[in-house]
């Protein structure tokens, strides 16, 4: 679709984070030091790193779950800090999708439950809840599986459960923590394939994961040593 261009910002801008746990006691550990990274709508990225390296505590940040000791995040455009807790729960919710690698679904609720809930009870009627839902549903491959309960799923389906409750917002920005890590390879690969369909109907997806296999589906990849974050060699 073409149309007047507009101006967009960067769904991603910090400049200087930096994050410390128990700060001036003996457990003291610099977590972030000095991170800036730049992510345009649309965009597939992965950040890479081993365990302890700190990309936890990144998509935390960016995803406004805590705040930074040090340095600016610009969300979509917004100024984070200048927001109260409240107010910064409202950006999450509009703002950005989470995926985790132990899915996080709800084992009582069927998928379409699971998938309308960040809808909330109270805002969105039950009909128009579900009706989203399942079409959330649909663009994930899962129409047929509405009514399953997550364990008769298999694995990769509740991951695509999981994907459809953090599309269902229609967020710019989809944070994924280890998406595949309890997933096999192959089953893997569709998620990573889901992200790039995804990528390509202008969201922007953001992965993290120790894994340089993974992460070589991504367009771009950073690498987190110690806290640093730099563009990994031989990336644009
Ligand atoms: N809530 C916390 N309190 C204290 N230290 C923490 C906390 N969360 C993480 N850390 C420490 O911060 C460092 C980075 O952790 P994390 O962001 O979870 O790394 P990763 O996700 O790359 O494994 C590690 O040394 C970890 O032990
Ligand atoms: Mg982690």
């Amino acid at each position: 679709m073409s149309g007047p261009v507009t101006q967009r910002p960067p769904v991603v801008e910090t400049h200087g984070l930096g994050k410390v746990y128990s700060a001036g006691t003996q457990a003291e550990v610099v977590a972030l030091r000095g991170v800036d990274l730049r992510i345009e709508r649309g965009a597939f990225v992965a950040i890479m790193g081993p365990s302890g390296s700190g990309k936890s505590t990144l998509m935390n940040l960016l995803g406004c779950l805590d705040t930074p000791d040090t340095g600016t995040y610009w969300c979509d455009g917004v100024d984070v800090a200048t927001l109260d807790a409240e107010e910064r729960a409202a950006l999450r919710l509009d703002k950005i999708g989470f995926v985790f690698q132990g899915f996080n679904l709800l084992p009582r609720m069927s998928a379409l439950e699971n998938v309308a809930m960040p809808l909330g009870y109270a805002n969105v009627p039950t009909a128009e809840r579900l009706q989203r839902a399942a079409d959330a549903l649909a663009a994930v491959g899962l129409d047929t599986r509405g009514h399953h309960r997550p364990s008769e799923l298999s694995g990769g389906q509740q991951q695509r459960v999981a994907i459809a409750r953090a599309l269902i917002n229609q967020p710019p920005i989809l944070l994924a923590d280890e998406p595949t890590g309890a997933l096999d390879s192959r089953t893997g690969e569709e998620i990573l394939a889901l992200f790039k369909r995804l990528r390509d109907d202008d969201h922007t997806v953001v992965l993290i994961t120790h894994d340089a296999e993974v992460a070589a589906h991504a367009d771009r990849t950073y690498v987190m040593h110690d806290g640093e974050l730099q563009p990994q060699e031989g990336t644009p």
